[in-house]
């Protein structure tokens, strides 16, 4: 039964401590993040630096699975190898971002809608054929003065819905993200309310489309502070209000929760899992783990530079970061002896 392989797919992307790494970026937000670090922004070093991370040597001791973007599943290595099949090969699942990113909701300011349902069965089956397992859609929603209103909130739910069966329907595991982002002056509380309300939603338009739980992976922000927020929210404060957030808004029956690092730093992003999984791992119905993109690439990148000399070591700060997380996930990260 087809279902039966999306829950055992989900059950293995949270399994053994192992985490997801997200190297979805569209090509425009590749060639931002290399424009940051002086890197030229052609397909050319996209792929090479696409290749610099699925070869990273032990890369599936901490990682279970990775979201690619549409251009990487459509490369190859130099001997003719599919990215995925290499994927496949090394023991990670491989999977695909399949949303058409955000644009402004009509009659809504400043909200945004995400774009991609048209056409998905068929994008969906082509992907399951190439060997794709899972697959993933962003909705944004923004904090600011009224916003975000309920009907940017359910719109955005009803669409990750529609998408999670359509996927289920296909044989892939839906990862559902839902994103409150942290831009803007809001307190840790009101991070809390706007993520309840979010997932309420979501999980009530997943209930009406008939998603099964056990087969979709959860993929949502932190409770935190905003960015410009006078008062910045302790590590523990975090690790309360977004498990106390979580357990009063997602079933039990979810099969993993897997984090987005939204922009927090390196370590601290390890810090929050970490803390959250020491308090209260024993507690939960589901798991805990990560779904990092910056989070776990960002030193890789700055060092890389574009060049090959440097790809060693790239490789091995990337593998410490997915490391780092892994221990986060179990409780046991030290943060002192964390280089980065
Ligand atoms: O959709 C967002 C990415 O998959 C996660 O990225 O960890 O940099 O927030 P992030």
């Amino acid at each position: 039964m087809i279902i039966d392989n999306v829950l055992s797919t989900a059950k293995a992307m949270v399994a053994d401590h192992k985490g997801i790494l997200a190297i979805d970026e569209s090509p425009i937000s590749c060639n931002k993040r290399f424009a940051e670090v002086g890197i030229p922004q052609t397909e050319c070093f996209r792929k090479d630096y696409r290749e610099l991370i699925i070869t990273t040597p032990h890369l599936s001791n901490y990682i279970s699975s990775v979201i690619l973007c549409d251009e990487t599943t459509k490369e190859e290595r130099q001997d003719g190898t599919s990215f995925i099949k290499y994927i496949i090969d090394s023991g990670i699942i491989p999977g695909v971002k399949v949303d058409r990113g955000e644009r402004e909701l009509a009659g809504y300011n400043g909200e945004k809608i995400t774009e991609g349902i048209d056409g998905l069965r068929e994008r969906l089956a082509i992907y399951a054929q190439k060997g794709i397992r899972f697959a993933k859609w962003r909705a944004e929603i923004i904090i600011g003065n009224s916003i975000p209103t309920s009907g940017c909130i359910d719109a955005n739910a009803h669409l990750l819905a529609r998408y999670a069966a359509l996927c289920q329907e296909a044989g892939l595991v839906p990862i559902v993200e839902p994103e409150v982002t942290m831009n803007g002056h809001h307190t840790l509380e009101r991070c809390k309310k706007v993520t309840a309300e979010v997932l309420h939603s979501v999980f009530n338009q997943l209930y009406r489309q008939k998603v099964v739980l056990e087969g979709i992976i959860l993929k949502p922000n932190m409770v935190i502070s905003g960015l410009e927020c006078s008062v910045q929210a302790s590590i523990n404060e975090v690790a309360d209000a977004t498990i106390n957030c979580l357990l009063q808004s997602v079933p039990a029956a979810v099969a993993g929760i897997a984090f987005l690092s939204g922009g927090q730093s390196c370590q601290l992003a390890s810090a929050n899992l970490n803390a959250m999984n020491k308090k209260y791992k024993s507690k939960l119905p589901w798991p805990l783990t990560f779904s990092y993109a910056r989070a776990i690439q960002q030193p890789a990148i700055e060092i890389w530079q574009g060049k090959k000399l440097n790809i060693e070591e790239a490789q091995a700060e990337l593998l410490h970061r997915a490391q780092c997380n892994y221990s986060a996930r179990r409780g046991e990260y030290d943060k002192h002896s964390d280089k980065y």
